[in-house]
């Protein structure tokens, strides 16, 4: 079918979008959604709803791996940027800054342990490649280690680790310098790490496009005792598993260890300004007391980033949104048991907070279900390395009536797709 075909029957104004997506930036993505029947072209969006171009209201339940952790256009954040747009711009990378300063102070007060010293990047990717470059530095040594299920970002370094289709199609797997291991095994890690030449475990704390399997309760107790016993230091990427979505700051906190780096981003930046952190202990960030410019980047650590982010963080760390996390997830969760109690083709949930993963009994089973829940209205995506699963990504400020109306309109998917 042309895409001539396939867009019959949009809006001018959405087939001239899809018109010129194809034609200059992402002709297989444009397909690949048409023909997956999900023709979005987010038009509005407030809150946690979107509206697509040919006016359809949807429940955002992606929120884009966390961006709209607080919904999108905050009421508060958009505020929050507009004042700083006043008097501020991206600033001089090169120089001290108030605004950076004081998150930097923000994120070592909300972080446990020894981790100190903060690193702002323009995005998730980039800090996950400082975070191997400093474990190369402070360990002289080169290999990286990562789960095969894992999605650390897209650029150079991050790219490579983890699962590595991506990197394999663009020639830059390095599979030399990057390692992967099973998730959730300690025997496997203990037989890579023993080699005493890794620099770095870089661990996703629940696998989001594997759809969040958890770990065993005592994994990460032990991960943390295997690197300090073969000299590997454990950086956590909490770009999608951070920012209250666990029901604690940090996902990593529920499993009771402190790593030696941590990665934010996306919720970070309100989903209105660009912003990714590397937060190091003070041992391990102690390079930057010596080389100022080791990490040099434009945007990174732009000042109006960090303006919103500052605003973000108050919002999420508050004890009030920590309440609603807790008692979201209970409420979500009896609404899902109930659920997957009465429809057998919907056979498992997981959950650590408000980060929820749907398994469904079929290979694809999380694709039909997107497909389904778009036609009702609401958007959640699959988790791409395991389509059996649906990750269902609800807000943190979300409220019971918001779960009320999905559970509906997940009922009435269900019933379509296991018809
Ligand atoms: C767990 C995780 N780490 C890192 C990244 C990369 O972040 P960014 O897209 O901001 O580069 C992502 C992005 O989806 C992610 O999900």
């Amino acid at each position: 079918m042309s895409l001539d075909e396939k867009i019959a029957g949009m809006s001018p104004r959405k087939q001239a979008v899809m018109r010129l997506s194809h034609e200059y930036g992402m002709p297989n993505r444009v397909e690949t959604w048409l023909d997956a029947g999900i023709p979005m072209v987010i038009d509005r969006r407030e809150g946690y709803r979107l509206w697509d171009m040919d006016g359809r209201e949807l429940q955002d339940f992606h929120i884009n791996g966390g961006t709209y952790n607080l919904g999108h256009r905050h009421p508060e954040c958009v505020t929050q940027l507009l004042q700083g747009l006043q008097t501020l711009d991206v600033g001089n990378h090169h120089f001290p800054s108030e605004v950076r300063g004081k998150l930097s102070k923000m994120l070592a007060e909300h972080t446990p342990g020894d981790l100190h010293y903060t690193l702002f990047t323009p995005s998730g990717s980039e800090a996950n490649d400082m975070a191997i470059k400093t474990a190369r530095k402070v360990t002289g040594r080169k290999k990286i280690v990562a789960f095969d299920i894992a999605y650390h970002g897209s650029s150079g370094f991050s790219g490579a680790v983890g699962e590595s289709t991506n990197a394999e199609y663009f020639g830059s797997a390095f599979k030399d310098d990057f390692l992967t291991v099973p998730y959730n095994d300690t025997d496997a890690l203990e037989a890579v790490l023993k080699r005493e030449d890794v620099a770095l475990f870089m661990v996703e704390t629940l696998p989001a496009t594997f759809g969040f399997p958890l770990p065993d309760t005592d994994y990460y107790s032990q991960v943390r005792a295997l690197c300090d016993r073969y000299g590997t230091l454990l950086s956590m990427d909490e770009v999608q598993t951070g920012m209250m979505r666990s029901g604690k700051l940090w996902a990593f906190e529920n499993y009771g260890i402190v790593p030696d780096m941590m990665v934010t981003g996306k919720g970070l930046g309100a989903g209105l300004y660009p912003i990714g952190a590397l937060v190091m202990t003070r041992t391990v960030g102690a390079w930057l007391e010596e080389h100022g410019w080791g990490y040099v980047s434009t945007f990174g650590g732009s000042e109006l980033g960090c303006h919103v982010g500052l605003k973000a963080l108050e919002i999420t760390a508050a004890p009030s949104t920590r309440d609603n996390v807790a008692d979201l997830a209970i409420f979500m969760r009896a609404g899902l048991d109930g659920l997957r109690d009465r429809y057998p083709f919907f056979c498992d949930i997981r959950q650590l907070g408000v980060i929820f993963a749907l398994g469904f009994d079929h290979e694809i089973g999380g694709m039909k279900m997107a497909t389904a829940l778009f036609e009702q209205g609401l958007w959640a995506m699959f988790a791409s390395f395991d389509r059996s699963y649906l990750q269902f990504k609800l807000g943190i400020l979300a409220d019971r009536a918001f779960c009320d109306e999905a559970l509906g309109k997940l009922e009435a998917a269900l019933q379509k797709v296991s018809a």
